[in-house]
Parts: structure tokens; C-alpha cells; sequence
């Protein structure tokens, strides 16, 4: 692993770094972005640099400056041997009082490169009980409160599934912790629509261009009736088609 923070490189990656005060720590007050690396390459980085912009304006963080975080993916990526990795960029707050409002320092940039271990091809996905707010100030942002998403697949895991799907508020079809969902009914590929709630995934974005779905809002019921179910997620890619990987469902017993 190989860390930036704010303009340097960390000599030991697993340091203590950050202030027990950044909000990004305190708050869940940050946004973020994990961009997949293929041979030691970021993959679809202005995509991912243009969603961790919309993120971080949503937020209502200063403007981040594109060049300085190209610059800074390109250190923690120099020199590495990375056939499959991924970076992660997380944006905060920076310091601030112990509690929501934010303080006046400048907000903290942390860029780090790591391996990523290829998934299986095909997985089993769990329905959860809790919904995403799609109407909530967080809906669309890639923000890094996450905690929701924490408990969501620590509850697919006890049921023996690597991802969990969400319904929204009014019962539609959402997405994954960490994926969009594609699947198809009498033949047609369909994917649930941004005004579902869900994230505008990067690999949700090139499947649209490269294979058009129907984008639709239906109860999440319709999985039951679905011939193949599909997650879309940077982290996790077919061994063969590189694009996505195949799921089977599981609905949860009442
Ligand atoms: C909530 C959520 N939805 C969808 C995705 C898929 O997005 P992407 O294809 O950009 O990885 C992610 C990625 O982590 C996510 O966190």
C-alpha cells in the first residue's frame, strides 16, 4: 500500500496520519472515490474525478483542484507493480469542532494505492429490511457515511451473501452497498433509474453506453422474476468480460 496525504507521501502508509479531529473522522463529514487500476493504470480516473466533484459540491466542500489530485494518483501509483489495484481518494472537512458544524481549516485530501483481489465471477445477493432515503441529502453523493452500508452487508454475510440490495422508500428497487444493480425480465436488460436513490456508479455509466438497458423504476419484488441479475461496481469485475459480474438472489424469510 502507498499513501498521499495532503501534498506528501507517507513514508510508512500505516502510520498514525490523520487529526483525531478531522471530520471526515469525527462525522462521516467527506466524499470519495475508489478508481480501479489495470497494469498499474487508473481506469475511467476523469469519470470518477468528475463524480468526486458533484460529491464533494454536494457536500458543500471547497472546490477541489483536479490537477493536484491527478498529480497525487500518479505519485501513490509510480513505480508500483499493480496489476490489479485500485485507489482510493477520500475528501473531508478537515478539522473541526466535535460536532456537525465544520471548523475553518482547510479541508484533508488522502490518496492511497493498494491490490485488489479479483471476486468470483458469480455471487449470492441478499435483500435488507432497511430502505435507502432516496429523497435524504446524502442521495446520489458517494459520501463517506457509510455506516448504513457497514451494517447492510455485515447482514448479507451472516446470510452467507457478498452484497446486499436495498428498495427505497416507496419500495422500488434501489441498489447494492457497493454496486448497481442490472438484471433481465422477458429478455429486456433493465436497471433502476438516479431517481431511485441510487449512486450514478462509474460502471453503471460505461454499461449503459456499451450495452443499453431500460432504465425503470419497479418494486424489488421483480428480482423474483428476474432471468439474471447483474452487479455493476468498480471492485468487482468478471474474470472474462471485465465488466460485470453475475449475482443470484436471495429474498430474506420474513
Ligand atoms: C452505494 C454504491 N452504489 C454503486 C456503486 C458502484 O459505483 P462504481 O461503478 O462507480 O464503482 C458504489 C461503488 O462503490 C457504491 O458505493
Amino acid at each position: 500500500m502507498r499513501a498521499w496525504l495532503d501534498g506528501r507521501l507517507l513514508d510508512d502508509p500505516d502510520a498514525p496520519a490523520l487529526s483525531i479531529q478531522d471530520h471526515g473522522f469525527t462525522v462521516g463529514d467527506g466524499v470519495f472515490e475508489t478508481v480501479k487500476v489495470v497494469a498499474g493504470k487508473p481506469f475511467a480516473l476523469s469519470r470518477h474525478l468528475r463524480r468526486l466533484a458533484r460529491s464533494a459540491a454536494g457536500l458543500g466542500l471547497p472546490e477541489l483542484a483536479e490537477p493536484g489530485v491527478r498529480r497525487a494518483v500518479a505519485t501513490v501509483l509510480e513505480g508500483q507493480d499493480l496489476p490489479l489495484g485500485r485507489v482510493r481518494i477520500t475528501y473531508t472537512g478537515g478539522v473541526a469542532p466535535m460536532g456537525s458544524g465544520r471548523g475553518d481549516g482547510p479541508p484533508t485530501l488522502t490518496v492511497v494505492a493498494d491490490n485488489l483481489q479479483p471476486r468470483p465471477d458469480t455471487t449470492t445477493v441478499v435483500t435488507v429490511p432497511w430502505p435507502r432515503n432516496e429523497r435524504g441529502a446524502l442521495a446520489g453523493l458517494k459520501t463517506t457515511s457509510y455506516a448504513e452500508n457497514v451494517i447492510a452487508l455485515a447482514h448479507a454475510r451472516e446470510r452467507g451473501a457478498s452484497e446486499a440490495v436495498f428498495a427505497n422508500t416507496v419500495g422500488n428497487l434501489c441498489e447494492g452497498t457497493g454496486s448497481n444493480i442490472f438484471y433481465v425480465v422477458d429478455g429486456e436488460l433493465r436497471t433502476p433509474t438516479l431517481d431511485s436513490g441510487c449512486l450514478a456508479g462509474i460502471s453503471r455509466e460505461l454499461m449503459l453506453e456499451w450495452r443499453p438497458a431500460r432504465q425503470v423504476d419497479e418494486p424489488i419484488g421483480v428480482l423474483g422474476r428476474a432471468e439474471e441479475i447483474f452487479l455493476a461496481s468498480t471492485t468487482r469485475t468478471c474474470s472474462r468480460c471485465g465488466a460485470v459480474m453475475a449475482a443470484s438472489w436471495t429474498h430474506p424469510a420474513p
